[in-house]
């Protein structure tokens, strides 16, 4: 019997592998899934997976209780059974009933759970940015190849009608030859993110909180309610700003009309120059990155958000911007053709909607759980473009240009920015393949 006699069938059959577990699913088959990491974005996708008929959840877990049982509860509805509750992910991998796992826990935590996953026979829908480090990243696309797993990262853009018509009108050359893409994001968050619950001085950890959990690979603190829910995308050890947070949704459209995998070089400046939270990522960064035919910028700005423009397309013949509701192109006009007023392009534009791009980010990946395919933001895309996004980080940190040798992912001579690819992990954590 081949694969196809087994789909038609319908029949959920095993595969094992040394160390994983996994069904060869049938196109009526429900698919089993863990969420992992109950919290903001978690509840977010994963009441979108619950709508989908062939989702079954099975098991939830967080570190903290309260965001578990949250999920446990939205989930009883559509469960065929009922949904295990665990604190440590690793209890969800033993569960040979688990398909599918949805990884929605903060940055630092997106490795493991995605590596072990996939030895254990799990598909993964991994939240953005991929990664925390390029050394990570490289581990999880590594490991999703070894043991045959389809890995989406949570780019839903990438699913989303409006931006894959754009990045084909973008590889058209539609509007020209594109040699500049300004990307984005600004706002304006002063005086700080700190909430006024961790400024009254509530810095008790919760009772049902595990905490040297939450750190995980990161080094030790004591509890800080600001490194916490939400806010930890302010700390290195956690995640990288919005550099990592905005990037990895703009820069990597970027990169895919670019049909280019890294860029060759980048340069920075930046820092938290106004907001005193004690958060360590820039409030003000500028990025550059040197493309073989282009420059891509990257603007952040956590203190002013005039001319919010968040991704521009600029080609000799018109100007394509984007964003989730939709694209607009304007038209050039070659005023260097004497008395010329006719435009180089006709306008166009097309709306957009992002819920629908997300519940499409979630179908694909059901879908391909089911047929093998590569889903629309493969594991390796979602590598590269968080990598890119480490990259700028990094420019910034050391305040110099850096040169990318993108087959090796090493910086060229430069051994201190060679250090900052990878991170040590906090004992008894390991990332290997
Ligand atoms: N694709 C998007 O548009 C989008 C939008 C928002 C957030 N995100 C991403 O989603 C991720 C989560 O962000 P958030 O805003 O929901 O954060 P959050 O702080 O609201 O939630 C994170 C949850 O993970 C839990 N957690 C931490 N360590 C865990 C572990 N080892 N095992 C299980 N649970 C653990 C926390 O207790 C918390 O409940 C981030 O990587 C973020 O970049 C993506």
């Amino acid at each position: 019997m081949n694969r196809r006699d087994f789909t038609k069938t319908s029949l959920a059959v095993t595969a094992s592998t040394a160390l994983g577990y996994s069904r060869i699913l049938g196109a009526n088959d429900r698919i089993n899934l863990s969420l992992i990491g109950c919290g903001d974005r978690g509840m977010q996708i994963w009441n979108i997976f619950l709508k989908q008929p062939d989702a079954n959840p099975v098991a939830v877990c967080d570190v903290y209780k309260t965001n578990a049982e949250k999920a446990a509860t939205a989930s009883a509805a559509t469960a065929s059974g009922k949904v295990a509750i665990h604190e440590d992910f690793r209890r969800v991998l033993e569960m040979k009933d688990v398909d599918a796992i949805v990884v929605a826990t903060p940055d630092h935590w997106h490795a493991l759970p995605t590596v072990l996953g996939c030895q254990a026979g799990k598909d993964v829908y991994c939240e953005k940015p991929l990664s925390l480090t390029v050394a990570e990243g490289r581990k999880m696309l590594e490991a999703a190849r070894k043991h045959n797993r389809v890995v989406q990262t949570g780019s839903q853009q990438r699913s989303g009608p409006h931006f894959q018509r754009a990045v084909q009108i973008v590889q058209n050359g539609e509007i020209g030859a594109v040699h500049k893409i300004t990307v984005g994001f600004t706002r304006n968050v002063v005086p700080g993110f700190k909430p006024e619950w961790a400024l009254n001085g509530k810095t008790d950890c919760p009772q049902d909180l595990n905490w040297d959990m939450y750190l995980g690979p990161a080094p030790k603190v004591p509890y800080d309610p600001f490194r916490f829910l939400y806010h930890f995308r302010w700390f290195w050890d956690y995640s990288g700003g919005q550099m990592t947070n905005w990037g990895a949704h703009n820069l990597d459209i970027a990169r895919w009309a670019l049909q280019a995998k890294a860029p060759s070089a980048v340069a920075s400046f930046g820092g938290r120059y106004e907001i005193k939270d004690g958060g360590e990522t820039p409030d003000v960064q500028e990025v550059l990155y040197q493309f073989p035919n282009a420059v891509v910028t990257w603007s952040g700005r956590e203190v002013n958000r005039q001319r919010d423009e968040y991704l521009v397309f600029h080609g000799t013949k018109g100007t394509l911007s984007i964003m989730r509701g939709g694209f607009t192109v304007t038209p050039e006009v070659w005023k260097a053709i004497s008395k010329n007023t006719t435009p180089a392009m006709q306008p166009m534009e097309m709306k957009g909607d992002g819920n629908e791009a997300q519940t499409l980010h979630i179908r694909n990946f059901l879908d391909c759980v089911k047929s093998r395919k590569r889903p629309n933001a493969d594991v390796e895309e979602g590598h590269l473009t968080a990598a890119m996004c480490h990259l700028g980080n990094i420019a910034t940190r050391l305040n110099r240009m850096l040169k990318w040798d993108a087959e090796r992912e090493l910086f060229l001579g430069d051994r201190e920015a060679n250090q900052m690819l990878s991170r040590p992990y906090r004992k008894p954590w390991k990332l290997e393949v």
